[in-house]
């Protein structure tokens, strides 16, 4: 793996809000925080709100510019060849979906979807439903199959894959990396296995089409859409620093191009082109953007990413956050070599902590270059649900539950389908991952957050709302909370007051099963 510049941190979390209020946030498979540049940015662009496509006014046209030029980011951050295969959704879970309804007519009876067992819901769902809900009802029999992964090492099983891939597969779905077992999927060998299947696709090409779900992968990673030759792309921008609300469907413009339209309505026409006889589509990508789009998420999304890349590479520096230049593939690969290389740096430290951990079981790879930057377990004796709570005791926001990936619990054997999850982002600390496994050591032996790390942690948290006058509460170093608007920003480092984990002399382990 090549060496890369590290990420400055410390400068990092000082653009995040988060640290002032002793949090450690681990939980980012699920979400990321989002930087206060967003948090403003947000602020100015409101006086200039207005509709997109829909208006004449300065006002409309900037915001549709400043809409149309988000499309511009996001298809470079992907290096895919233009705006017009990017499709604006909600999540990727809609994202996924909207390939399930474009497909949907083009099925033939015979055919099938191959998709994994390494699966999140929202990646296997949408097929079930569709192959046995809605085809039927329509006389056509598709199928879907599930490939197998090794339960020890959590790699996907490429032997079966390849024996479930055949001349009648007409799509491959498959997760760029677990968002339970952490286990990146070798997306180039996939690739070669689908491109081969022989299914005969209607614009007379050979192979089956490829849709790799990237809510996990995109984050930490630099994934180039036209080097892995994927057909279809998705992921969530609320896991990419930006606030909730927008995914994005990457698709190969001739598919989408042929493709029908995933929503029906206004802006998705071809202007004036609608008669009671026939209506024309608009061009791509506005042809997959019915209705009012979520415009000031897509800016913000946009800039989320911009600012990302300025994070990695030089966070006291905003050199595409802001501004019009485009991003450039070197700068965004080594942006995402530096997050991803983090991320390993703290999965290691995560896997190395929780293997001195009696009766508690990793899942997935060993080795953290084959992972993503998160760590799922469990421990004997243990529901993950109060394990997760007694974390939170301890200022670690840990997750319990199937995190989705139901199948992948179903597969190991878990009953019920839980695990507790710690994930990490750039913003995270090699001393917060310390912190957490400690945490989870001292949570497993029974002790509870000693009074004085209770007390640390509460001091950290926000001051209760109730009684402020005016100005804000801030956290000072060495002064604690300070309220006033004059007392400056908070830096993200405080957090390393919260002393470790202490007994608390007698009292019993909590939750049990
Ligand atoms: C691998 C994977 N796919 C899909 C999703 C669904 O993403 P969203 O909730 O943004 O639709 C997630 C969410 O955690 C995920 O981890």
């Amino acid at each position: 793996m090549p060496d890369h510049g590290s990420l400055d941190v410390e400068a990092i979390r000082s653009h995040f809000a988060f640290p002032a209020r002793g949090r450690v946030v681990t939980n980012n498979a699920a979400s990321t925080q989002p930087p206060r540049e967003l948090v403003s940015l947000l602020g100015d662009l409101v006086p200039e709100y207005e509709n997109v496509h829909r208006g004449q006014s300065r006002a409309s046209r900037t915001t549709t510019a400043r809409f149309e030029a988000a499309y511009d980011t996001i298809a470079a951050f992907i290096h895919a060849p233009s705006r017009r295969g990017i499709v604006i959704c909600r999540n990727t879970t809609e994202a996924n979906n909207a390939v399930m309804h474009m497909l949907m007519t083009e099925l033939r009876d015979g055919d099938n979807v191959v998709a994994t067992l390494l699966e999140h819901n929202s990646n296997y769902v949408p097929w079930y439903g569709l192959c046995r809900e809605i085809l039927p009802r329509f006389g056509v029999r598709v199928e879907y199959r599930l490939a197998r992964f090794d339960p020890a090492s959590g790699e996907l099983d490429l032997d079966h894959l390849a024996q479930l891939v055949d001349a009648r597969t007409k799509l491959v779905c498959c997760t760029g990396a677990s968002n339970f077992l952490g286990t990146r999927t070798p997306l180039p060998v996939i690739r070669e296995v689908a491109r081969h299947s022989g299914y005969p696709q209607p614009d007379g090409s050979r192979g089956s089409f490829l849709l790799v779900d990237g809510a996990q992968l995109v984050p930490s990673t630099h994934v180039d859409v036209q080097a892995l030759d994927v057909d279809f792309l998705s992921f969530s921008f609320h896991k990419l620093l930006a606030p909730f609300g927008v995914g994005v469907l990457y698709g190969r413009e001739r598919l989408l191009e042929a493709a029908r339209p995933f929503l029906y309505g206004g802006d998705m026409i071809a202007e004036g082109r609608v008669t009671p006889e026939r209506v024309d589509y608009n061009a791509l990508p506005w042809k997959f953007a019915a209705g009012t789009p979520n415009v000031l998420g897509t800016i913000l999304s946009a800039q989320a990413i911009r600012l990302l890349v300025d994070l990695a590479l030089n966070p006291d520096r905003h050199r595409y956050f802001g501004r019009e230049r485009a991003l450039v593939q070197a700068e965004v690969r080594e942006a995402m070599a530096r997050i991803g290389a983090h991320g390993r740096r703290l999965t290691r430290r995560a896997l190395d902590g929780l293997a001195r951990i009696d009766r508690l079981r990793v899942y997935g790879p060993a080795d953290e270059r084959r992972r993503t930057a998160l760590v799922a377990f469990n421990v004997e004796g243990w529901n993950p649900m109060d394990l997760a709570e007694a974390l939170d005791a301890f200022g670690i926001e840990a997750r319990a539950g199937c995190h989705c990936a139901t199948l992948a619990h179903h597969a190991l054997g878990l009953t019920p389908p839980v695990s507790c999850r710690l994930s990490f982002y750039l913003y995270n600390t090699e001393d917060e991952v310390d912190r957490a496994t400690s945490a989870v050591a001292a949570v497993v032996r029974g002790l509870s957050p000693s009074p004085r790390w209770a007390r640390a942690t509460a001091r950290l948290r926000p001051a209760p709302a109730a009684g402020r006058s005016s100005g804000r509460w801030r956290w000072r170093r060495g002064r604690g909370w300070c309220h006033g608007a004059h007392e400056g920003q908070p830096h993200g480092g405080q957090v390393n007051h919260v002393p470790e984990p202490e007994p608390d002399d007698g009292r019993p382990a909590r939750g049990s099963v």
